[in-house]
């Protein structure tokens, strides 16, 4: 695998790749590589000739400094990872890199931002767009993968793609999820064992109603699942929404495309779910 620091440099080698006809897939993280990272990795090696992976902690997408500075940072065995997946190549920038100092502007995509996610981690998704911006700007891949994990986050940069007509297509990859039904995360080795085992209380809800799925009781459901989950001990809930899983407003009977979404505070970790219900 071809590891880069330096934007000229990938820029240079992608250039070569497309030259040479082959198709771009990329696939942005964080790091702290698991599974569910690596299966966006497959998914982008099926659709398209060779992959770029980008490991940056994004500092703009941080709201709460703590978070920022806590966010694992393996990076050798993340490294490792890639090349044992066949990863083609890696960016794995310093901030001086991506940004020119205290950078000041932003894009606005809407109120898709400012809900839920975007409520509960006012800036989040400005950092997010300002980042995933420049990294396509950088790769200008064919096609990107993203994680129904972080299914606004899908809405939010697919908003972005259709407003500033940006030439990339993007695919959402299911959720890797433990056996245990805990959607993976790198957030999860903050978790004590005991809190490990109150946050099965999230994917058992989504399953719960999944099984109980009524478009013409969904006040109703909304209300009993918040009420699961709040009942379970070290939970502590932020949203539970059953929302129209285009524009994430609360559902009604007649949308098509319905989502349950999740997030809640376990011990002092912050973790999101979420369930395609039709
Ligand atoms: P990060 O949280 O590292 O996630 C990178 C990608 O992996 C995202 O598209 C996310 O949805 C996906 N992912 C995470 N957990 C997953 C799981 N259990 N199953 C399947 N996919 C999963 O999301 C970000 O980084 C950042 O916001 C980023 C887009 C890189 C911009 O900085």
């Amino acid at each position: 695998m071809k590891i880069f620091t330096k934007r000229k440099d990938l820029s240079q080698y992608l250039e070569q790749l497309r030259s040479d006809g082959k198709t771009i897939g990329f696939v942005p993280t964080l790091g702290a590589l698991h599974n569910g990272h690596l299966s966006l990795l497959v998914r982008a090696q099926q659709e398209t000739d060779k992959v770029v992976c980008s490991i940056f902690v994004n500092p703009t997408q941080f709201n709460d400094p703590k978070d920022l500075e806590k966010y694992p940072r393996p990076i050798t065995a993340d490294i490792e990872k890639l090349e044992q997946a066949g990863c083609d190549a890696l960016f794995n920038p310093e901030v001086s890199e991506m940004y020119a100092g205290n950078e000041q502007w932003h894009l606005e995509i809407g109120e898709l931002e400012h809900l839920l996610e975007g409520k509960f981690r006012p800036g989040h998704y400005q950092g997010v767009t300002q980042v995933v911006f420049k990294l396509f700007n950088i790769v200008k891949p064919d096609k990107a993968f993203f994680g129904q994990k972080d299914y606004q986050q899908v809405l939010v940069i697919q908003k972005m793609v259709e407003i500033l007509k940006l030439p990339v297509k993007l695919v959402m990859c299911p959720i890797l999820r433990e056996t245990d039904g805990l959607a993976m995360s790198s957030r999860n080795i903050h978790l004590s064992a005991g809190d490990r085992q109150h946050a099965l209380v999230l994917s058992k809800t989504l399953n719960w109603l999944m099984e109980n799925f009524d478009r013409t009781k969904m006040p109703a459901l909304t209300r009993e699942c918040a009420a699961m989950i709040s009942a379970e001990p070290g939970v502590e809930l932020e949203y539970f929404e059953i929302a129209n899983g285009e524009n994430l407003h609360k559902s009604d009977q007649q949308t098509k495309e319905i989502v349950a979404l999740v997030a809640v505070k376990v011990g002092v970790t912050r973790l999101i779910d979420n369930m395609i219900l039709a």
